[in-house]
């Protein structure tokens, strides 16, 4: 598949949303054709937004809840305008005044919200198979917005369209991840989906933020990202997940920072056709420089851009089809 011009949009008809499955939980489960389906009916709403044609209002009459129990700037706001550019409503949930306070569980809330008539819940939890346990105690659709290290499955929808965009295609592409993948959706997702596409995927990190059973899947393993710069095609750089970080991985951010950052010295051994990623957001000066950021090469603001496309995409599917 070629996500770039016009051949993006070729096939890009209502799907059967059964086919799919009745939520979004992850990458994993997706298969390579619906993942592909998926990018193309982004591609499509990208090239009428360039084109400035008004999207048809296929969530008119319809609400989806942002159900975020962990902060989030990007994929709630772009959930939002993604809901709103297709005509629909949005309820966004505040944990801190919701009844969460009180004791309320995570299946009452979402059967409460279920009650309510609405069409569909984005959930972003903490813990990881929430979106699963949401999903299996209500009816409506469960898109998954980020649950602990698990999935982050639109982050890599919009990842994967931004790679295919500025590279023609991921077969036999070489993407490089740096960083903390034992905490990362947004890796784990990305994994999934590119090698599913036939990207070469290789990760490089300390041998205590790399997760086991990488090799079984198929992604190279390296914790030397000197070594690992030069041939790198797409350089996606993650997040250093204190949050989640349970002990010391390392030594210090200083230490970090010298072996796994991407400094400006390193960026001049990148390729000049290479591309640097990270899905936000970027912790100043640990991950990546600032001139870094400021490189024409840095696709982190129209990965951002993406995402809106890719959430519409989503949300016609998920939300707008007929229920299963
Ligand atoms: N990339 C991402 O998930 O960002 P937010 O936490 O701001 O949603």
């Amino acid at each position: 598949m070629h996500c770039k011009g016009n051949s993006l949009y070729a096939n890009a008809s209502m799907e059967d949303r059964s086919f799919m499955g009745k939520d979004l939980l992850g990458i994993r489960h997706v298969k390579k054709e619906n993942i592909e389906k998926i990018l193309m009916k982004a591609g499509s709403y990208k090239q009428a937004d360039l084109e400035k044609k008004i999207p048809s209002p296929l969530l008119q009459g319809k609400t989806v809840v942002n159900l975020f129990f962990e902060p989030s700037t990007r994929t709630r706001m772009s959930f939002e305008k993604a809901a709103a550019n297709l005509g629909g409503t949005v309820m966004n949930f505040d944990r801190l005044t919701s009844s969460v306070q009180k004791g309320e569980t995570l299946v009452d809330t979402v059967k409460t919200i279920e009650s309510l008539g609405v069409e569909g819940i984005i959930l972003r939890h903490s813990l990881a198979g929430a979106p699963q346990v949401a999903g299996r105690a209500v009816k409506i659709p469960v898109i998954n917005g980020g649950d602990g290290c698990h999935e982050h499955p639109t982050q890599a929808l919009l990842d994967i369209f931004t790679i295919h965009e500025r590279k023609g295609g991921t077969a036999g592409l070489k993407v490089l991840f740096v960083g903390d993948v034992l905490h990362s959706r947004v890796a784990r997702s990305n994994l999934w989906g590119l090698l599913k596409l036939g990207a070469e995927v290789t990760v490089v990190g300390p041998l205590t933020l790399l997760p086991p059973g990488l090799k079984e899947m198929g992604v190279k393993v390296s914790t030397d990202l000197d070594s690992c710069l030069e041939e790198a095609e797409v350089i996606y750089m993650l997040r250093l997940q204190m949050e989640r970080q349970k002990r010391g991985y390392f030594p210090s951010i200083g230490e970090y920072k010298k072996y796994f950052g991407l400094t400006g010295e390193r960026v001049k051994r990148i390729s000049p056709f290479a591309v640097i990623m990270h899905p936000g957001p970027v912790v100043p000066g640990i991950e990546m420089d600032q001139s870094v950021m400021e490189d024409s090469r840095c696709l982190v603001q129209e990965q951002v851009k993406n995402g809106v496309f890719v959430r519409m995409a989503v949300l016609e599917l998920w939300i707008a089809g007929e229920v299963n």
